[in-house]
């Protein structure tokens, strides 16, 4: 594996010299809105409140927004608790900070990378400093102004692919795609997609490709980075499952964290997408995810939750309907969930054109993006619209200071106000030079090609059959193999049939690349220094060729893919006949090495037992080193580590939800979540159906042992606010209904530490990733195995090292729907320590 990780991180991970910028054509104009457009049809006010001083009592009503009518609500005041909130995370005002276990945290300079958690960065005093400086900046804006900091400008009207306008002193905003990179410009990395990252488990890779990507975000002037993406892979047929983090909440939650901590040091503002149950991309907007609030707090929130714990800037809403209201006009999702409960701070977008009212504003949405009503139309919901609801009082200039207090509190919290890179990437004019008039790269495909090979995944691996030794003869099967035809950014936003590697999916959430290294090229150059035999043939449709052409060699290696990408779902069979290619070159070559550029799971049963199939690679979607990545897994180069992060099923039916197509132009399709918590193995485990490769996954060149468990109670004093809460809990009691309550420190402080030895056995120097899965008792009503931890440990052949994974309060609660509050379950929670999700190596109980 060369030099170690840490060394290596040492030397990747520095900050992007700033180029000072001249010649900018940055220039943002705001159009204005016709009057006309004041009277918007699709309305509805979607959530009800019982009582203005509590929020427990707020509730989603089903009354669906696409029922055009004259909503009685926008007739009059609405008097909802818009600007109570104390913006101080709860239980603080009372707490004295322990170090090092609060350590009050500036953004531009988080706490390192650790998989043990005694630090819960306090982002309060960075947001309190911001606020104030937002409140004063605003303090003489007039009412529209103010909703020109609100209001995009409209699509394609400016650099970026959104844009708030110049406001008096306030410069205005760009926001720009992607999770992966920086969309529609030139000289940027095209990083491994979320999937591939998350599929790494590596703590320290995926915060470093966090800080990349922001210094490339940064360098180009984009003040927000529309990433990362958290949606949960509940559908193994999702669309864009491949631009998150993979199929479980913790996972995804510690991915999003570090992701968000990575890109906020750079400077740049990170955005959680999309807010909240847009897991089918299938008529994203024409349907209403219907969760209830249980798994909305476990599964689906929760990477919305460590996203505010890591101090994101802001969260986009997403297209779907929440329960028949739409997520961007959704009370309970917007206000009650992620500013009351999570203690938001920041602001919350619209996805582009998700906007569906004016009185949105209420709900708890505070800019609207790309500003107009459909893209293009240049109407607007906010603009003209919204100053004239705030002028008759419709909506209260308080909801609209806190709208363009929040905005502009981002800005400065994110140190945006001191001397931040003017705009350089023209969006919609490709030739526009402004696009490379800064090189934003560096080094950072040294880190590409790392996270590349370290996120993918050796599924198997039988007589040796890698890594490869010096082969006398390769054969290279099937177009993904090769350089796409017509070069790597053949189809706009990468939207159509690969012809040759899939590096990464569809869609908005993509880049151009700036190169392309294919594996066709990366293994033509290891062969010139082994001095191998290299043929090809890379025609997918000519199986009697592809047969034919592997007859004589030592090792074939079959490529093939399965590519999806927006608005649509995808299938779970590879693409461009992949299957029949692997089994027409495994018929004639026993030594047939297949890897897998997949946006996800792939039913792979037609051939994945042939006993001339030796080794499977699941090398996902690598960026623009995919090639090179997929090299040093073949040559041992990196020692796999890569672990599953969903499950591969023996059949589509075994997953425990499936894509809901059908419906008319008009139809909203209900999608009723009724696997709850069950998703991805959770459903497997809980329904004792044998995957054919388990979450959490993965083989090694070396092995590992595990042994020595040690559990040791934490011991943290706290201050008697927290105490009290600690014993609350500790008595069954659950979390209290305030600001802030469900990211409260009591209950994400250790609480336990995890100790064990990891022993590598084998013959070379390998990384481990020791998983952590609760066992709950019966009593809590939760699957059989849930992740709440997980490690990375490299170890030389016969080196033991200790291991050591932290477990709070939150970690082993649930969610009490009754009491609106998490709780721990009565019973012995369990827990064990595992190389995956069916793996388990070492078990215990947590004494409490
Ligand atoms: C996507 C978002 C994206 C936005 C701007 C939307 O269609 O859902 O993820 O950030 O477009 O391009």
């Amino acid at each position: 594996m060369g030099p170690t990780l840490r060394a290596w991180l040492l030397a990747v991970v520095h900050v992007v010299a700033v180029q000072s910028l001249t010649n900018s054509t940055s220039s943002f104009s705001f159009s204005g809105v016709p009057s006309s457009a004041v009277s918007p049809t699709n309305t509805s006010t979607g959530t009800t409140a019982s009582s203005s001083s509590s929020f427990s009592t707020v509730t989603s009503v089903t009354t669906t927004s696409t029922t055009p009518a004259s909503v009685a609500t926008e007739t009059g005041p609405l008097t909802w608790p818009i600007s109570e909130y104390p913006f101080t995370p709860f239980p603080t005002p009372t707490f004295a900070p322990i170090p090092p276990i609060f350590p009050e945290t500036d953004p531009l300079n988080p706490p390192p990378v650790s998989s043990d958690f005694n630090v819960v960065p306090d982002f309060a005093p960075a947001w309190a400093t911001a606020y104030e400086k937002a409140k004063s900046m605003i303090a003489n804006f007039t009412i529209e102004q103010k909703v020109n900091i609100t209001t995009g400008v409209g699509w394609m009207n400016g650099l970026c692919v959104g844009n708030i306008p110049s406001v008096a002193e306030f410069p205005g905003l760009c926001l720009q795609d992607s999770p992966l990179g920086v969309r529609f410009t030139d000289l940027v990395t095209t990083f491994p997609a979320g999937v591939t990252t998350a599929s790494t488990w590596n703590r320290a890779l995926i915060r470093a490709r966090g800080l990349a990507l922001g210094q490339e975000f940064h360098a180009k002037g984009v003040n927000i980075a529309l990433g990362p993406m958290m949606n949960m892979g509940r559908v193994a047929q999702g669309g864009r499952n491949w631009e998150g983090f993979g199929a479980d909440p913790f996972l995804t939650g510690e991915a999003a964290y570090e992701t968000i901590l990575g890109l906020q040091q750079a400077g740049v503002q990170a955005t959680a997408k999309h807010y909240i149950n847009n897991e089918q991309e299938w008529k994203r907007t024409q349907e209403s995810s219907n969760v209830d609030d249980r798994t909305e707090h476990e599964i689906y929130a929760h990477p919305f939750l460590r996203s505010v714990m890591a101090g994101v800037s802001s969260v986009m809403c997403s297209y779907n309907l929440v329960n028949d209201t739409y997520a961007c006009n959704n009370y309970k999702i917007l206000s009650d969930i992620l500013k009351r409960e999570f203690g938001f701070q920041g602001y919350v977008m619209s996805d582009w054109a998700a906007t569906m009212n004016t009185l949105s504003a209420v709900a708890g949405l505070d800019m609207t993006m790309a500003g107009d009503i459909t893209l293009g139309s240049g109407t607007t919901y906010f603009g003209a619209n919204l100053t004239a609801y705030v002028m008759n009082n419709t909506i209260s200039e308080a909801r609209l200071d806190d709208m363009a207090t929040r905005i502009i509190a981002a800005w400065y919290y994110m140190h945006q106000d001191q001397g931040y890179p003017n705009v350089t990437i023209d969006s919609f004019h490709p030739y526009n030079p402004l696009n490379y008039e800064v090189n934003a790269q560096s080094d950072h495909y040294q880190l590409v090609r790392q996270i590349g090979a370290a996120g993918t995944v050796l599924l198997k691996n039988e007589m040796n059959a890698l890594p490869l030794n010096k082969p006398r003869s390769v054969v290279l099967v099937g177009s993904d193999a090769a350089p796409p035809v017509s070069g790597p950014n053949e189809y706009s936003d990468q939207g159509g049939d690969p012809t040759g590697i899939l590096a990464l999916g569809w869609g908005s959430g993509t880049t151009n690349f700036t190169y392309l290294v294919s594996p066709y090229e990366a293994i033509q150059a290891r062969a010139r220094q082994d001095q191998t035999s290299v043929f090809w043939d890379f025609d997918n449709w000519n199986l009697d060729q592809a047969g034919n052409s592997v007859i004589t060699a030592e090792v074939a290696i079959v490529f093939i893919n399965s590519d999806s990408g927006e608005e649509t779902g995808k299938t779970l069979t590879a693409w461009h006949e992949g299957d029949e290619l692997v089994l027409a070159v495994a018929a004639q070559n026993n030594n047939t090495i297949v890897v897998v550029n997949s946006v996800g799971p792939l039913i792979i049963e037609p051939w994945v037992d042939h006993p001339n199939v030796t080794a499977i690679v699941w090398a996902s979607l690598g960026g623009n080193e995919a090639g090179n990545a997929i090299v040093d897994i073949l040559y041992g180069a990196w020692n796999p580590s890569g672990r599953l992060p969903y499950t591969i099923a023996k059949n589509a039916s075994d997953y425990s939800a499936q894509l809901v197509l059908g419906g008319t132009a008009t139809d909203i399709l209900s999608i009723d979540y009724t696997e709850g918590l069950y998703i991805d193995y959770r459903w497997f485990d809980a329904q004792n159906i044998t995957p054919r490769y388990e979450f959490g996954y993965g083989l090694s060149y070396t092995t590992f042992e595990y042994s020595q468990l040690v559990v040791t109670p934490v011991d943290a004093s706290v201050d008697s606010a927290q105490a009290e809460l600690i014993q609350n809990w500790e008595n069954g009691g659950t979390s209290p209904i305030e600001e802030g309550s469900s990211t409260a420190l009591w209950l994400h402080m250790p609480l336990f530490q995890v100790t064990f030895n990891v022993e590598n056995t084998g013959p070379v120097y390998g990384g481990e990733i020791p998983q952590l899965y609760v066992h709950h008792p019966p009593s809590a009503g939760e699957p059989p195995s849930v992740l709440k931890g997980f490690t990375d440990i490299e170890l030389v052949p016969g080196q033991t090292g200790q291991a050591s994974i932290t477990i709070s309060r939150y970690d082993l609660s649930v969610w009490d729907v009754v009491r609106q509050g998490w709780a721990k379950p009565n019973g012995t929670i369990g827990f064990s320590i595992g190389a995956s999700s069916r793996d388990f190596r070492l078990d215990g109980t947590f004494p409490l």
